[in-house]
């Protein structure tokens, strides 16, 4: 079986890749990933030896060169589409790179694939898609799209770009809907991994608003073994809701995070709120759990503590960034406060 993977440089896409190298010895897989400032080459250094694995520096905005891809490196059996602009803040500083990737780009490789007659193409989507939720309630998959933000605005347009290519043309897709991941090789502009690096830097940490605002947080590997049982049993033209059952407040994430570094409550710094913040997302995952058999293996607190084992043990790895290009971006979202 041979996948494409787009987005594989990234840090979900890295850990997908990783987990169906070691677990899949029948997949082949051709990463496609334009190697954006999100993107780092190192997070697949442990695989790029693998011979069932090759990476094509590619956007999917270029429709030439998908095609070129699929008729050199054919028959691909599936996709799986991570690919995306996908940080928030950079979104409301400018939406046009998200419309760009996250739909123009969607709408190119979902053709190229019906083209090629791949079997079945996955999409990667979030809970963004379905807005922000008060105190109460779930999103479910019937849920109406209301994204609020550039980005989830993009993602729901991609995501509805998948439903149409199923509905009018019958093409093999399957939608994922998963809440916030934390883990190994995110890019520090997240939430935890910049928390996290910020601690071991002994930079503060700036907390949106009031700090209250809900995020349903999923271990990685659990979102990756969730797509993986997607692509193999889910149903075409079906959506798939993924979440850990794991709702924090950002101010909780802060606390807990304090513990396990051994910090005091000082690192905290209440900064402006951002514009647009979705107050709560909640996943129902009933359906994935009850149909695909999915649970989350990873607890909140097993997950945090490999993740800041990790980044403790990888300071190369995110000082390199943090030194590089994404200092430009880091003295412009938070230099005037953090001064
Ligand atoms: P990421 O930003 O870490 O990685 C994105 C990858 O896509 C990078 O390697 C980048 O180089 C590549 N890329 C960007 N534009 C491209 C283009 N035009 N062509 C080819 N490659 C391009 O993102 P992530 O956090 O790993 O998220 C992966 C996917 O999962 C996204 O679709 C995102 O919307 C979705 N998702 C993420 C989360 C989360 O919490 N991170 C939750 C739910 C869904
Ligand atoms: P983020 O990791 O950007 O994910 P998303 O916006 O996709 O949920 O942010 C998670 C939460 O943390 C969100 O409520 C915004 C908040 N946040 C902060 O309070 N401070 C920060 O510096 C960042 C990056 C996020």
């Amino acid at each position: 079986m041979r996948i494409v993977v787009t987005g594989g440089l990234g840090f979900i896409g890295s850990h997908l890749i990783r987990w169906i190298l070691e677990h899949q010895a029948a997949v082949e897989i051709i990463n496609v990933d334009a190697l954006t400032y999100a993107g780092n080459l190192s997070n697949l250094d442990d695989v790029v030896d693998d011979p069932r694995y090759q990476w094509h520096r590619l956007s999917i905005t270029d429709r030439p060169g998908l095609e070129s891809l699929f008729r050199d490196h054919g028959p691909i059996d599936a996709v799986m589409h991570l690919a995306a602009e996908s940080h928030v803040d950079r979104s409301i500083q400018s939406g046009v790179p998200f419309v760009e990737t996250n739909v123009l780009g969607t709408q190119i490789l979902l053709e190229v694939a019906r083209a090629f007659r791949v079997s079945r193409f996955l999409h990667v989507s979030t809970d963004e898609v379905y807005g922000t939720l008060g105190e109460s309630g779930y999103f479910r998959e019937d849920t109406p799209l209301s994204p609020n933000s550039p980005y989830s605005a993009s993602k729901a347009g991609s995501d509805l770009l998948a439903r149409a290519a199923f509905e009018t043309y019958g093409q093999d897709v399957v939608v994922t809907r998963c809440s916030n991941n934390y883990g190994p090789y995110q890019f520090p502009e997240k939430l935890i991994p910049l928390f996290v690096t910020n601690g071991l830097d002994g930079e503060p940490w700036p907390l949106y608003g009031d700090g209250h605002n809900v995020r349903d947080w999923l271990y990685v590997e659990d979102h990756v073994r969730a797509l993986w049982t997607v692509l193999e049993r889910g149903h075409a033209g079906e959506v798939y809701n993924i979440g850990g059952s794991n709702e924090r407040s950002n101010r909780e994430v802060a606390n807990t995070l304090i513990s396990h570094m051994g910090l005091s409550q000082s690192v905290i710094v209440p900064v402006k709120d951002r514009l647009g913040h979705d107050r709560r997302y909640a996943m129902d995952a009933t359906k994935i759990q009850k149909t695909l058999g999915w649970h989350p293996e990873v607890s909140w607190e097993q997950g945090l503590e490999l993740t800041v084992q990790w980044y403790r043990s990888h300071r190369t790895w995110w000082q390199s960034i943090k030194s590089g290009t994404y200092k430009d971006y880091y003295r412009d979202q938070y230099g005037s406060v953090l001064d």
